[in-house]
């Protein structure tokens, strides 16, 4: 945690927030990791929790996505999800944030024999508990896992079927170099043809011709991470152009090493190139930090202005999947507190 130190860190918290790129399984803490362990007789191969922690030194995206799918296979009840997302909403509301779009990976379940209905059924219910207690709206966006087939994919979609009209989007995770979207062209049509709206993750370890991909051949709606885009002029042109909504992850880009230093993270100029940016958590359990830690942690390492601040958070409001009423809503809200 970051204790609020600069007079815009007071912003930072006090401001409505929306978070756009929030994995469900990665905000597991560790803590809770060893409660359902034990509760469903789980062995883990750490010793305690500290333990765990430490464990958490990455050189890549593959070296976390190994931890990842393993402290996933403690979730085995309908309890356990609700549990895991009731626990990330109530850190979400101390965030201040009202609003979120949240991913979850139902084969990393059905591949260990946890039926689709169990994970789905215990995220959603603790969603629509959290709309009604905590007053934080939401959308479900499920992921396909890249490293497995396409197969795989319409298989996850066939089991997804009765359940898609509380489904609100599909995305694209997990080990993005070698599985290009071109991978997923035909499901993701397959989705398109269903009226499920795409993202995909591009662009964090990838090159830049994967957001080419994610936006000509899944129609993403946003790219998810995308921070190699600024290594193609002519992408960065269309992003902006067409206002595609980058959902940066600060704090991961530095555990996962996409970049060395948060200092050296490109967030001020894809704002400066006028694209539609803004910080989200990621895997909060895994990388350090939720919501208002990756802010307050980039207003420090970029010396973010107020304009900037509040231009991110704009954004977050812009790329969400709410109505044009409810984004009106939430954008006369931040300048309501804005002149507070
Ligand atoms: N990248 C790709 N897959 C993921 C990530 C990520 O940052 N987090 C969880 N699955
Ligand atoms: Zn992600």
């Amino acid at each position: 945690m970051i204790v609020p130190q600069h007079p815009l860190d007071t912003l930072i918290t006090r401001l409505p927030k929306t978070e756009l790129h929030l994995h469900i399984e990665g905000s597991l803490e560790p803590e809770m990791m060893f409660a359902l362990a034990a509760r469903n007789g789980v062995a883990l191969p750490y010793a305690d929790v500290e333990a765990v922690r430490a464990a958490y030194q990455f050189d890549r995206l593959q070296s976390f996505l190994d931890l990842y799918y393993a402290g996933a296979s403690v979730l085995i009840t309908e309890q356990d999800f609700y549990d895991l997302t009731w626990a990330y909403l109530l850190r979400a509301k101390a965030d201040n944030i009202v609003h979120t779009e949240i991913f979850y990976d139902p084969q990393t379940h059905t591949a260990r024999g946890i039926d689709f209905a169990v994970s789905f059924n215990g995220i959603r219910r603790a969603l629509l508990d959290g709309e009604a207690q905590l007053g934080i709206s939401f959308r479900l966006i499920m992921c396909f896992l890249r490293h497995l087939s396409e197969e795989d994919g319409f298989a996850t979609l066939e089991q997804a079927m009765p359940y898609l009209a509380q489904i609100d989007g599909v995305g694209l995770d997990s080990s993005e170099l070698g599985h290009p979207p071109s991978k997923f062209a035909r499901l993701f049509a397959r989705c398109a043809e269903l009226g499920l709206p795409a993202v995909a993750h591009a662009g964090e370890e990838g090159p830049a011709s994967y957001i080419w991909e994610a936006l000509d051949l899944l129609k993403s709606r946003r790219i998810d991470h995308g921070v190699r885009c600024t290594e193609d002029a002519e992408l960065v042109k269309r992003l902006a152009a067409e206002r595609i909504p980058l959902t940066v992850c600060p704090l991961s880009n530095l555990k996962l090493c996409v970049v060395n230093d948060l200092a050296e993270h490109n967030l001020r100029e894809l704002l400066a190139a006028g694209l539609c940016a803004m910080v989200n958590s990621d895997d909060p359990a895994y990388f350090g930090g939720y919501l208002n830690t990756n802010l307050l942690a980039c207003r420090a390492a970029l010396d973010l202005s107020q304009d900037e601040i509040v231009q991110l958070i704009r954004n977050s409001f812009e790329a969400s999947w709410l109505t044009a009423d409810q984004k009106a809503h939430w954008q006369d809200q931040i300048s309501q507190a804005l002149n507070a």
